[in-house]
């Protein structure tokens, strides 16, 4: 079926990602794909704002031309406080990576749980409810973790992480709404790491150890091969590299594994739903990230 050109000469719209540093942010390329897809005639900037001005820029919110935006690392805490309302996915999370219009109003709303959610469910088919989950780190990508697993009622929830304390408080911030999910810290180290890894139905890494090559956030030898623990779900919300050492090894004990080009698209089609009304091309964005990975490689 053809599609409907944007008219040029009707106004655009602007979207954008705010954040710092920005550098290779696929967000504009899958996110102008899809307003290309849909006929809308709009923009997509990013955004980088330095620490030091990001507090009067979100303060004069109001007098930007923008229909909404992404918000990334280090902002996704920060920018909370600079606007008008709150999903309960937000208040949640503590954390807001999309802002949209609301009755003029800016409304903040997470939708990395979403992505992650939706992830594990239609990509891996693993279903949350009952489960028990390893979860290694505890920064911003862990929040949004330990918000949907609660949300989806896993059983359990034992986050590990190199400094415990911070692990520590990131169960104590959900403490209190972690509802049927039974929540642990403790610190990242061989022996805690085989103790849960034995009982657990899904590892996921939500560190940033292993952007880089080489990196991983556990060793090897830490990873129990399938045919001693039966084969379990290893998912890296890393996208790029698309399989990191963490999934390398994992794969190559027998176990199942996914990346986090999934969530990545997942999140970011929620959010074009939340600001544009339209059903997002999910496939057409997934294509477009994959060609631009693909493009990097080369
Ligand atoms: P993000 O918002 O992307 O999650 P962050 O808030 O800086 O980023 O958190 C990074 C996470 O990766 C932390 O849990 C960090 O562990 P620490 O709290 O001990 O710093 C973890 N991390 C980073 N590099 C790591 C490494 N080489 N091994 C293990 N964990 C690592």
């Amino acid at each position: 079926m053809a599609k409907s050109l944007p008219d040029k000469n009707k106004k655009f719209e602007l979207y954008g990602i705010f954040g710092y540093p920005l550098a290779h942010s696929l967000s504009p390329a899958m996110q102008e794909k899809a307003f290309e897809d849909i006929g809308i005639h709009a923009y997509y900037l990013t955004l980088e704002l330095t620490p030091r001005s990001a507090g009067q820029a979100f303060r004069e919110l109001s007098k930007t031309p923008f229909s909404g935006f992404n918000v990334t690392v280090p902002y996704k805490e920060k920018i909370v406080g600079y606007l008008s309302g709150l999903t309960p996915e937000a208040k949640s999370a503590g954390a807001v990576n999309t802002v949209y219009r609301e009755k003029g109003r800016w409304k903040g709303t997470n939708t990395d749980i979403y992505g992650f959610l939706r992830s594990l469910e239609k990509d891996a088919g693993f279903s949350v409810k009952g489960k028990r989950i390893l979860l290694i780190g505890a920064g911003g990508a862990a929040r949004a973790a330990v918000s949907g697993l609660i949300q989806k009622q896993a059983s359990s929830v034992t986050i590990l992480n190199r400094t415990a304390s911070k692990a520590a408080r990131l169960a104590a911030f959900f403490k209190k709404k972690s509802g049927r999910t039974t929540l642990c810290s403790a610190l990242l180290d061989k022996e805690n790491f085989l103790r849960v890894s034995r009982e657990a139905d899904l590892m996921i890494n939500s560190t940033s150890a292993g952007l880089k090559p080489g990196e991983t956030p556990v060793p090897k030898d830490w990873i129990l091969p399938a045919r001693q623990i039966k084969s379990r779900l290893f998912f890296d919300l890393i996208y790029r590299p698309a399989e990191t050492s963490f999934l390398k090894f994992a794969r190559l004990k027998g176990h199942k594994t996914l990346n986090g080009t999934g969530m990545l698209v997942y999140q970011g089609a929620r959010a074009f739903e939340l600001w544009t009304g339209h059903k997002a091309p999910e496939k057409l964005m997934r294509a477009e990230l994959l060609a631009q990975l693909a493009k990097e490689r080369k």
